[in-house]
């Protein structure tokens, strides 16, 4: 997922403090949960007995109780649910012996783990409510270890970035093969999700791209698994939510790393051209590296950022181009290439274009690195730092829409719903199932190809109007309760529910095997409570 190029949100912030306090009294659903409210402060009492019990530990790295500040936060601006520890773990039996003594206290300790890899979830998932939070980030239990062989891959610790990984890779040559469009992302926190990005319809997601995992259970015991070995716990782990084990270490696969990529941009006006060229583009395997796209929706007035960096290919047909008020589908595509090859792929590219139905005049292509390319995200994240709108509200929605409902969703959604898309960018492109492995946890829908549609909000901290939270919330639940009630096949991405009614809905025919799953690896309820699946102290069975 892309951020806003940068303008997208209006205001400046003025009142940062007061903002916490307005918004969070004006969250809708901090009142109907089942489970905690979006603030709570840390609380004392029966946790001293806790603390006290995990002081006892012998670890090689350490517990912190104070200062945890950092732990209660995320990308999404909204939770604040507070530790009542930290664990900085030096080795994987500092995790393993943490959790193994909670596991042993049984019932009579409330005590909770959330691994927190870089925190960037969006609604509290990494966090620990009066639990332990397992510092991942911090945990350098292996140094990265590439292999350059036949098959080569990368052994890394499960709380290393992305974007250390890829400068790691990229000495010798090699780099992952399917990444998520912003890297400064943990390999332990988008393989409990999936990691979905343009290169998932020729590899498929993160998950479906890696050989081997060292888990600890919430047991507190450790196994390496893989497809030939405690496969129902690799598979379990992938896409899980962290609900089964904590990822320690990962076995990536790589490949020949591209020196350079053509990064072309191009825009319909209609959006079944639009949708047949997407589809089309990701049926063949002689394509394109990488395909996504975005909506533009701008009622009011022109569109100007969507080629900010691009050139036109045909400069005057481009400066004649008029996107008044119109709603506008823009293909992004990529094709890696070597300088050596730039004759040969100025070609292919030529070639692979002809067959698309855009308007020709607003081709823009662009010549970047593949370091560049895929690290683009961050050059977005530091010109909104700068302007410190980066850590406000982010109320993102993310979903996966089978292939026969998009027509219906766009038409509500785009057509209806949304009025502009200032907020923040919408994203859009279908996958092909074939290449997921459905033994995963991942719940996505039934049909063969989806869409992944990632409405990338921004709130202005404390906007009473259509770029505020408490608007943008309200239009995420509109086109939920649209999808609940006229698309039954849409699934949640990055899933977020109340009830434990919505999850068992959620998984779908995969819902008993997450149950199995639970009790097997995990039968306290002890791990990763923020995605609010299960409660412990509350049988699941
Ligand atoms: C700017 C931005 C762009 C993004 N783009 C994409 C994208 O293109 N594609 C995509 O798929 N996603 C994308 N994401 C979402 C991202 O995959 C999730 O935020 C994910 O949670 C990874 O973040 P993290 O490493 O900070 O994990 P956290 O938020 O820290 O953790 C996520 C969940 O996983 C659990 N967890 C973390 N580490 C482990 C571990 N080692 N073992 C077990 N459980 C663990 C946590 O307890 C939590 O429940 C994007 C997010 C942002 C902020
Ligand atoms: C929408 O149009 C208005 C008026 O022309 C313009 O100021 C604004 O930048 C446009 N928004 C986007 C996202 O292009
Ligand atoms: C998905 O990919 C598989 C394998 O490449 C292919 O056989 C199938 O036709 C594709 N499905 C669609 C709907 O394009
Ligand atoms: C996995 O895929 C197979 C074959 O495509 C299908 O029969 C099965 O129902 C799927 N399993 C789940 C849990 O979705």
């Amino acid at each position: 997922m892309g951020l806003p190029p940068s303008g997208f949100i209006k205001q400046s912030i003025i009142f940062l403090k007061l903002y916490i306090i307005l918004y969070i009294s004006c969250i809708p659903d901090s009142t109907n949960h089942l489970f905690a409210a979006p603030t709570i402060p840390p609380h004392f009492g029966s946790s001293d007995i806790s603390s006290y019990e995990l002081q006892t530990l012998e670890l090689d790295g350490y517990l912190s109780f104070d200062n945890n500040h950092k732990a209660a936060t995320d990308f999404g601006n909204r939770y604040n649910l507070y530790p009542l520890a930290v664990l900085h773990p030096k080795s994987v039996s500092d995790i393993s012996n943490t959790i193994n003594h909670i596991f042993s206290m049984g019932y009579a300790s409330d005590l909770t783990v959330a691994a927190r890899g870089h925190g960037h979830s969006i609604q509290g998932q990494a966090q620990a409510y009066n639990g332990v939070v397992i510092n991942m980030e911090s945990f350098q239990g292996l140094e990265m270890k590439i292999n350059a062989g036949e098959l080569p891959y990368v052994d890394v610790s499960a709380g290393e970035l992305w974007i250390n990984i890829l400068h790691e890779t990229l000495k010798q040559g090699l780099a992952p093969k399917s990444w998520t469009d912003y890297l400064h992302l943990t390999v332990g926190g988008t393989l409990s999700n999936a990691g979905i990005s343009g290169q998932a319809f020729r590899h498929g997601p993160q998950i479906s791209n890696v050989y081997q995992l060292e888990v600890v259970t919430g047991k507190g015991e450790v196994f390496a698994c893989s497809e030939n070995q405690n496969a129902d716990l690799f598979h379990a782990v992938l896409g899980g939510l962290g609900q089964f084990g904590i990822i320690t270490r990962a076995r990536i696969s790589l490949e020949k790393a591209p020196k350079m990529v053509k990064w072309i941009r191009v825009l319909y006006s209609d959006f079944s051209k639009f949708t047949r060229d997407q589809e089309h583009l990701i049926s063949s395997n002689d394509q394109f590296d990488y395909i996504e796209g975005f909506v533009f929706i701008n009622r009011t007035g022109l569109l100007n950022n969507w080629r900010s960096s691009f050139n036109p290919q045909e400069p005057l047909q481009a400066s004649k181009f008029n996107s008044d008020g119109k709603v506008f589908y823009c293909l992004e595509i990529a094709k890696y290439f070597n300088p050596d090859e730039l004759d040969f792929i100025n070609k292919k590219v030529e070639s692979l274009l002809t067959g698309l139905n855009y308007i020709p005049s607003t081709l823009f292509t662009s010549e970047v690195t593949y370091l560049a390319f895929l690290d683009r995200v961050h050059v977005s994240e530091n010109k909104l730092r700068a302007k410190g709108l980066w850590e406000i509200p982010h109320p993102w929605l993310n979903l996966l829409i089978p292939r026969t409902q998009i027509h219906d969703f766009a038409q509500e959604v785009f057509g209806n719903i949304l009025k502009d898309t200032s907020n923040g960018p919408i994203i859009i492109y279908p996958v092909n199932k074939s290449k997921w492995n459905n033994k995963t946890s991942l719940a996505t829908p039934e049909e063969e190809v989806f869409y992944l549609v990632a409405f990338l909000s921004s709130a202005v901290p404390s906007s009473i109007r259509t770029d505020g939270l408490e608007h943008i919330l309200a239009q995420n639940q509109r086109i939920l309760d649209y999808c609940i009630e006229y698309l039954p096949g849409v699934k949640q991405y990055l899933p977020h529910y109340s009830s434990q009614e919505e999850w068992r809905a959620h998984f779908g025919p995969k819902w008993q095997t997450v149950l199995q799953r639970k009790s097997k690896y995990d039968p306290l309820a002890i791990l990763a409570p923020g995605q609010r699946i299960f409660q412990k102290g509350i049988s699941f069975l």
